[in-house]
């Protein structure tokens, strides 16, 4: 008998808006997303980046917290995700980033958090007056995951539709 592969568990407060109430949909063979794969598929305007990282199977959006350079096309080492353009890495586990250039910003349900910086290193304060406004008020800063699961082989996923 085949064992279901692990669905890991999504961070807290990182669940994308309106997923939850969403219904699953297919989105690519199980056999096509191997243990240390990264996968992109796509529903509409939406670029899901399903990912078998060694704490389970997550899919996030196909979209780096830093400049939104799609992480389909970077490297997964267990649960860390590298990043192709400046080499941020995030860990899939937590949705925390690891490694600069990162910032912070908005969760899914709007908590906010600032600027990242590595344990070992001072604070980077937030850049003054309008830039912090942005930054503040920027979504895409943080990693946002879809719920997934399997039936007969398929992964599927909840993602809201307009
Ligand atoms: S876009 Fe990913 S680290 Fe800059």
């Amino acid at each position: 008998m085949q064992v279901e592969p692990r669905i890991a568990v999504i961070p807290r407060g990182l669940t994308a808006i309106g997923a939850t109430s969403a219904p699953f949909e297919p989105a690519l063979p199980l056999r096509d997303l191997r243990p240390g794969e990264m996968r992109r598929v796509t529903f509409g305007d939406l670029d899901v980046l399903f990912a078998r990282t060694s704490n389970g199977i997550v899919a996030i959006d196909d979209r780096c917290p830093h400049m939104s350079a799609p992480l389909s096309l970077g490297e997964l080492d267990g649960c860390l995700v590298a990043c192709p353009l400046h080499s941020g890495q995030f860990d899939l586990a937590t949705g925390l980033p690891t490694r600069m250039p990162t910032t912070g910003g908005l969760d899914a349900d709007g908590t906010y958090h600032p600027v990242w910086s590595p344990p070992d290193k001072e604070p980077k304060p937030d850049p003054p007056g309008i830039k912090a406004e942005a930054r503040r008020l920027t979504r895409v800063r943080r990693i946002r995951y879809y719920p997934v699961r399997v039936r007969d082989g398929m992964l599927e996923v909840a993602v809201p539709r307009a």
